[in-house]
């Protein structure tokens, strides 16, 4: 009887270490996130906050993050010039070291100066100095797209890559597919009565893309879940693999209007590419060359799948369908930067 009584009080002792104990390991956690005034930094910032990690968010302006604030309540804000080494250390000198750096950097053109500026050489400094400053793990944003590298910001990713498999640390580097908001810019056109732009016959670039909020929770699992340590991790959103074409008819049957397409050729980006290409090396200009790379870029997110297809690599709750419902309540939702110049030229052209 005592011995019965015995082994309840243990089972219960022991089913309570079991809920008590990764509340404590995540309470004490301290985490820094560079790159936190990024799209997905942000939200992982409001994220880490959510889930009590004590948080560092490193922005290079702190002095515009009051419209943005819902985001940053709860972190401490370092503000630190992430491509000057010694400035990336001071960013550092807290009293312990961070259990966890995670860095959500990226160049906010894609073109090559930029991008080896910010995605290698930038986030290169925080590699080295999470291993100088005993951080416990190095979280990466990547991008799915690394794995057919055709753009100077993909190598530039790799490179950075490599430097943290040989760090020694313990790692995850995450690659996501697309983010949803990234493929949702053509919402923002047919509301405004364009038609839908679909490059070749539509069924190219299928993706599951990942919601922001999902990004941010999984790249905060990699802390505490073992199996994501030391792991390259291609994660994509809940949906199955979804081409051009039925991304677009999801949005007008979610507008209620009739389909409209205009279909543009693959080859316009090759000429328009080989144009800037054959005019920057000629006149040897810079900025030509830039908008050849960008170009590609164009290219590259107009055609390439980025699909994950194992159960383990999908992840999320907020389907492509929750997104667009957000997103036309929201009249368009956010777009991102590099869809934002088709954007505002088509609209300028409609007002003009
Ligand atoms: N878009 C997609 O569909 C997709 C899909 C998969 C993976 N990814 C990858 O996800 C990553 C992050 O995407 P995101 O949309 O969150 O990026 P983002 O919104 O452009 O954020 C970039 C972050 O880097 C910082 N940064 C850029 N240039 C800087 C500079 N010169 N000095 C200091 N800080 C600088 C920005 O700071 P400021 O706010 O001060 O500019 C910002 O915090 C990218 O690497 C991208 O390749 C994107």
């Amino acid at each position: 009887m005592a011995l019965h009584c015995c082994n309840r009080q243990l089972l219960v002792l022991l089913l309570l270490y079991c809920v008590i104990s990764p509340l404590l390991a995540t309470a004490t956690k301290r985490v820094a996130i560079f790159g936190a005034s990024g799209y997905i930094g942000r939200h992982v910032v409001k994220q880490s906050v959510l889930q009590g990690y004590e948080t560092y968010a490193v922005v290079r302006d702190n002095t515009n993050l009051d419209s943005c604030s819902e985001y940053f309540n709860g972190a401490n804000i370092i503000k630190c010039d992430v491509t000057n080494e010694k400035d990336v250390y001071n960013a550092f000198v807290v009293d312990k070291p961070y259990d966890a750096v995670i860095s959500c950097l990226a160049s906010r053109s894609g073109v090559k100066d930029d991008s080896f500026l910010i995605d290698y050489h930038a986030t290169s400094n925080c590699v080295k100095a999470a291993k100088i400053f005993d951080a416990k793990q190095f979280i990466l944003l990547s991008a799915i797209c690394v794995r057919k590298p055709l753009l100077q910001f993909q190598k530039a990713k790799l490179l950075v890559e490599k430097e943290i498999l040989e760090s020694k640390m313990s790692y995850s580097i995450v690659r996501p597919t697309a983010f949803m908001k990234s493929i949702s810019v053509q919402l923002k056109l047919v509301l405004q009565g364009f038609p839908y732009i679909l490059f070749g016959d539509g069924q190219l670039c299928k993706c599951n893309p990942i919601a922001e909020i999902d990004l941010a929770k999984f790249m905060l699992n990699c802390i505490n879940d073992k199996s994501k340590h030391n792991q390259i991790l291609e994660i994509g959103g809940p949906d199955v693999a979804i081409t051009k074409k039925q991304q677009a008819d999801l949005i007008f049957e979610l507008l209620n209007k009739k389909p409209k397409f205009i279909h543009i050729p693959v080859g316009l980006f090759d000429l328009l590419i080989n144009m800037f290409e054959w005019l920057g090396n000629t006149f040897d200009s810079k900025s030509l060359l830039d908008n050849a790379e960008l170009g590609r870029i164009g290219k590259y997110y107009a055609t390439e799948d980025m699909v994950t297809t194992l159960a383990q690599e999908k992840y999320g709750e907020v389907t492509m369908r929750d997104h667009y419902i957000k997103a036309i309540q929201n009249a368009g939702g956010e777009y991102d930067p590099y869809s934002m110049y088709l954007y505002d030229f088509l609209i300028d052209k409609k007002k003009s």
